[in-house]
């Protein structure tokens, strides 16, 4: 009887073995990817779940969210002037690396200049954005202290913009005026995409003060905190508003103007055209946060810089 259950137990022992080893194997298998690419969600980040293994041959995925197709969100398209010094490269490589992270957004870099610079060509190239490279010199005799600037170059991304859109139905799209040179934090693009018509917010480090904003009341801009030339209609800069595609589409003539046009004077005289005080739609919690800087990069001090080329090799800054 005992020899009976030990030949039994040696003849079931290699089977016992085998499912065990199978079983083993089995569950140190790596994970089947969910998507033919990783998809890491930043919500996913760091929970558990997501390294569960998943059971074979069960519904695949079910109890996972799955990435879903982006609803169309309208396109932001920043028009940006921009002109050859010392630090024209840093400040778009800043203006790029905020931009990248913005869904839907089309660069309009307008070089002040008679022709496409190689720097800013291979630059555009490399940076990773759908973007448009385009350029028109300011006229010799507007290149003056006091006198506004990048006034042709907006022109230009305007008219761009006008052009491309001429003969579809306008999709979706928000413009605004991006100079090279300010700081922009991602939540503004959030701000500004729900644009309708025009939308305006605060702006820090611009005017003598802190920062300017409109006063909101019960939902509608009243009035403007400024420090500067109060009398503006709107006392506002070029970093503090947003414009819809269907605003300027429906108002093709609407451009910034040289004649008449007074220092500080340029976004008053365009947002007259296109819009009124109580049309404004408030952004940025009824104007109370600020999401844009209006910095200024310094001069940079060249002063020990060679008169003619010194160094063995010759290096794009
Ligand atoms: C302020 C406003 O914030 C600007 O929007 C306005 O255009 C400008 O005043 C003005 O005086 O017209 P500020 O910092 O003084 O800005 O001006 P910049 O940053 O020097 O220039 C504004 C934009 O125009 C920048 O993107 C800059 O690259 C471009 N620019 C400037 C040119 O394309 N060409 C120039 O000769 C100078
Ligand atoms: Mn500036």
């Amino acid at each position: 009887m005992k020899s009976a259950l030990f030949t039994r137990f040696f003849i079931l022992l290699p089977w016992i073995l085998i499912v065990i080893i199978m079983l083993d194997v089995d569950t140190r298998r790596p994970v089947p990817p969910l998507t033919p690419r990783p998809y890491f969600s930043p919500y996913a980040v760091g929970r558990g779940r997501a390294r569960l293994p998943l059971r074979r041959g069960g519904p695949r995925n079910q109890s996972r969210p799955q990435p879903q197709p982006e609803p169309q969100l309208p396109t932001i398209y920043a028009i940006t002037p921009t002109y050859s010094r010392p630090v024209q490269k840093a400040e778009l490589t800043r203006l790029a690396n905020t931009f990248r992270q913005v869904a839907q957004l089309h660069w309009i870099l307008v070089e002040d200049a008679a022709a496409r610079s190689e720097l800013v060509s291979r630059f555009l190239a490399r940076a990773g954005l759908p973007s448009t490279h385009l350029h028109v010199p300011t006229p010799r005799r507007y290149k003056r202290p006091g006198l506004p600037r990048a006034t042709e170059q907006r022109n230009a991304g305007l008219a761009w913009l006008r052009q491309r859109h001429q003969h579809q139905r306008a999709q979706p799209g928000v413009l605004f005026f991006a100079d090279d040179d300010n700081t922009y934090s991602l939540e503004l693009f959030q701000e500004m995409r729900t644009t309708r018509k025009v939308s305006v917010w605060p702006v820090g480090l611009v005017g003598g003060r802190r920062y300017e904003r409109p006063l909101v009341e019960n939902g509608k801009v009243v009035g403007w905190y400024t420090g500067w030339r109060a009398d503006r209609p709107f006392a506002i800069d070029m970093a503090g508003f947003a414009v819809s595609l269907q605003v300027i589409l429906s108002n093709p003539k609407a451009v910034f103007k040289r004649r008449g046009s007074q220092p500080g004077m340029q976004e008053s005289d365009f947002l007259k055209q296109i819009t009124t005080v109580e049309e404004l739609e408030p952004k940025a919690n009824n104007c109370t946060k600020v999401l844009v800087w209006h910095t200024r990069t310094e001069k940079v001090n060249l002063a020990n810089e060679p008169k003619y080329h010194l160094d063995t090799v010759k290096i794009e800054v």
